[in-house]
């Protein structure tokens, strides 16, 4: 099996071996970010475009460290500093980019759609990076990476992703992932957040918060995305808080051996509290940290493939 040359889209087309060969390849990849000198000279020669037409902390600077760690050249672009303000298409764009002779286009837009539309159009291999409310494969990624590296397995396991799942990419990847490697999914949130016939994605669906932490092995909260919603979905953000938020009180109710994950950005004190976000459950961190080794696997396996 081999991802040279793929574009890496979503996980909803992705075998599970696939998936394990990128997280077993990220094992040998966190090795190197622990090493005094994090560099190794595998993509030595070879150029990255990060192409990032949304913002980004977390993922547009991890794929950056991780072309760097490797050694490649990484190009950023940003839809602000591109001829893209000056009316070019996307496609364009990218046609433009691709007579550069990059190894791989890294992209993200607000728009669902995009990698895949670029990946049709173009030779390089497109990694999606997020799209739109559609898919985000490398953080759903990391978030299996960091499940499996605290539990030693993922089969069996009970996981809720809890909050805004209709808006949510990360919820998708995940559900698309979890449920291929045999996690048991549920979803919950209001039921303004939960997008039409969701259960036929092999998911349970609740509303009520209580009943889903208490049963949980792991829960993946999210965040209120409020740039997405184009109406209001619930009465205030405090109702929403008290409701569905994730706190100590609701903690209680929660198993001792928890994993409590956020893909981040938080919005602290409406989804979750910060003494949970900075408290000894949560794995936020190690999700960060693992996002660069994720994505050190993914350059390595697309461009390299051995
Ligand atoms: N989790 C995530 O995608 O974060 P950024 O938007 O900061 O990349």
């Amino acid at each position: 099996m081999s991802l040279r040359g793929k574009d890496i889209l979503g996980l909803q087309e992705m075998t599970p071996e696939e998936i394990l060969l990128i997280l077993d390849t990220a094992e040998g990849m966190k090795e190197i970010s622990e090493r005094e000198i994090k560099k190794v000279p595998t993509l030595r020669g070879k150029t990255i475009i990060n192409l990032f037409h949304e913002p980004s902390t977390r993922t547009r600077t991890s794929f950056e460290i991780a072309g760097k760690r490797l050694s490649a050249d990484v190009i950023n672009i940003s839809a602000s500093g591109s001829s893209t303000v000056k009316g070019e298409t996307i496609r364009d764009t990218a046609h433009n980019l691709e007579a550069m002779s990059p190894d791989v286009i890294v992209v993200r837009h607000s728009a669902s759609g995009v990698p895949y539309l670029l990946a049709q159009a173009l030779k390089t291999p497109i990694i999606n990076a997020g799209d739109g409310a559609h898919e985000h494969p490398t953080q759903a990624l990391l978030d299996l990476f960091t499940i499996r590296e605290k539990r030693g397995m993922l089969q069996g396991l009970k996981v809720t992703i809890a909050g805004d799942i209709a808006h949510s990419r990360v919820a998708r990847s995940n559900i698309f992932g979890m449920t291929k490697l045999g996690m048991e999914v549920t979803v919950a949130g209001p039921a303004t957040m939960m997008p039409l016939h969701i259960e036929k994605l092999g998911v349970r669906v609740i509303t009520n918060m209580d009943e889903a932490i208490a049963e949980a092995d792991v829960i993946m909260m999210l965040r209120l995305q409020l740039e997405r919603q184009h109406q209001s979905l619930f009465p205030s953000l405090r109702e929403y808080s008290r409701l569905y938020g994730l706190n100590l009180e609701r903690l209680k109710r929660a198993r001792e051996d928890l994993l409590i994950l956020h893909p981040g950005p938080i919005n602290r004190g409406i989804e979750i509290a910060p003494e949970v976000a900075d408290g000894p459950y949560s794995l936020i961190l190690q999700q960060v940290s693992n996002g660069v080794a994720i994505r050190m696997a993914l350059l390595y396996l697309v461009v390299e493939g051995k």
